[in-house]
């Protein structure tokens, strides 16, 4: 009777977390591929900052009134008594690692990218997972708005590649700090209206951050947000003529866009631009990628006063709609007789392998008829035949299993022919 490991609780993945086996993890890796080759035509460089980090730097730069921060975080104390956080999002690490390292005093153009895991306990669901993985794009130092609508066309070029369609880009203006406070005033004013109706965290966030109404999943909350004053109608000068420069730029860029009056995003920090990027394929979670403009959070570190902007996709959802053939793999299976033959498989194999073809040798005592079947099991393309005729003439059987054909000779000979086929 074979054990039921799957009874063994105790044992089995957290809640909320997600084993990538063989036979999906070549998506995985398709998408990495696709990702890094995109960003690095954008002239886009990996920058990688550790797993977790001290709890303060996402308290200040994620924003202290956030589901994120209030709800969300991993946080624990380490045996040094620090209270550090598994990183929820990846913005703050990287403005505190340009500060630290002083990126910005090297010239280089300050265009960063990470692939990575985030931690968030959120209630899992599909689309959403408490562990979970996303591909980062920062760029600083760059006011223009022209920069916000080259990312969001770079957003694009990957799905494109990724074979995502049936997507919709909603952009929006949260305004800066000039212009904010009179719109926060005008929330707080429309919710204290309707206090009574609104959820006990609403009626919270009403005094210390009446913006994050807008992420409550509460259906009831959500109807009310949707009469509340549109942040539109209350942009100064400077953010109205951002927002109508990003617009005409999304416009030369040719990507269509549907500007939504209530995308503030649930992270606290953005300042002007924030956009999304949903499938229409999806349910609840529809959110693929999520980013805007920062331009406050490294002179808030105590850092120099350079604006930021990025976004953030979200590798599971893009896969669960992704179009992404597997990898065709083709894969050389060494079949020896006895131990001395053996001994020349891996030789032979190391010759292959070292010349680029994928080979497997297995260390069971097996006949040629057993080794012929596994190599059909495990569909290998072609089988080596090793055994004492062959090592002593130095040249090898070689099976194309497709067709049934087998050749033989010397091992160069044989590297020839696979290349050929
Ligand atoms: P975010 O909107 O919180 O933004 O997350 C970005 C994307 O990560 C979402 O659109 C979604 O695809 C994915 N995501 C978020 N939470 C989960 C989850 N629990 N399970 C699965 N997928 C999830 C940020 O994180 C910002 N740092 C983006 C940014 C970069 N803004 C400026 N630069």
């Amino acid at each position: 009777m074979t054990e039921d490991l799957s009874a063994k609780k105790e044992l089995a993945a957290v809640k909320g977390t997600k084993d990538i086996l063989p036979g999906e993890v070549e998506k995985w890796q398709a998408l990495e591929r696709l990702a890094r080759e995109t960003f690095e035509l954008y002239h886009f460089r990996e920058l990688r900052a550790p797993v977790f980090e001290p709890t303060e730097l996402f308290e200040k730069g994620t924003g202290p009134t956030t589901d994120v921060v209030t709800k969300e975080m991993y946080t624990f104390v380490d045996k040094g008594g620090r209270s550090l956080t598994l990183r929820p999002e990846y913005t703050p690490s990287v403005v505190r690692t340009i500060m630290e390292h002083r990126l910005d005093l090297e010239g280089a153009p300050m265009r960063y990218y990470y692939m990575g895991p985030m931690f968030r306990y959120d209630k899992p669901q599909k689309g959403r997972y408490r562990q979970f993985h996303q591909v980062d794009i920062e760029v600083f130092g760059e006011k223009d708005a022209a920069v916000d609508a080259e990312i969001i066309e770079m957003a694009h070029a990957l799905l494109r590649k990724l074979g995502v369609a049936g997507t919709e880009t909603m952009v929006n203006s949260v305004g800066c700090r000039a212009c904010r406070p009179a719109y926060s005033a005008a929330l707080r004013e429309a919710a204290g209206k309707r206090r009574a109706d609104l959820c006990p965290d609403c009626q919270r966030k009403a005094e210390t951050n009446p913006l994050r109404i807008f992420d409550c999943k509460v259906e009831a909350c959500r109807e009310i947000a949707a009469s509340f004053p549109s942040i539109q109608d209350f942009l100064c000068e400077e953010c109205r003529d951002h927002f109508a420069k990003l617009r005409a730029y999304l416009d030369v860029l040719e990507i269509p866009y549907r500007v939504d009056p209530r995308l503030v995003r649930g992270l606290d920090y953005y300042t002007k631009t924030t956009f999304e990027i949903v499938s229409s394929h999806l349910g609840a979670q529809n959110a693929l990628l999520g980013g805007g403009r920062y331009d406050d959070m490294m002179k808030d570190f105590g850092g120099p006063d350079i604006c930021g902007t990025g976004f953030a996709m979200g590798i599971e959802r893009v896969l669960s709609v992704a179009e992404i053939a597997a990898p065709l793999r083709k894969i050389l299976y060494v079949a020896y007789l006895g131990d001395a033959a053996m001994r020349a498989g891996l030789i032979l194999a190391r010759f292959f392998r070292a010349n680029g073809v994928e080979c497997l040798v297995e260390f069971k005592d097996r006949g040629m008829k057993a080794h012929f079947g596994r190599a059909n099991k495990l569909q290998a393309a072609w089988v080596l035949i090793v055994g004492e005729d062959e090592m002593a003439k130095g040249r090898f059987g070689l099976k194309t299993m497709a067709t049934g054909r087998q050749v033989e000779g010397t091992r160069e000979e044989l590297l020839a022919l696979l290349r050929e086929s």
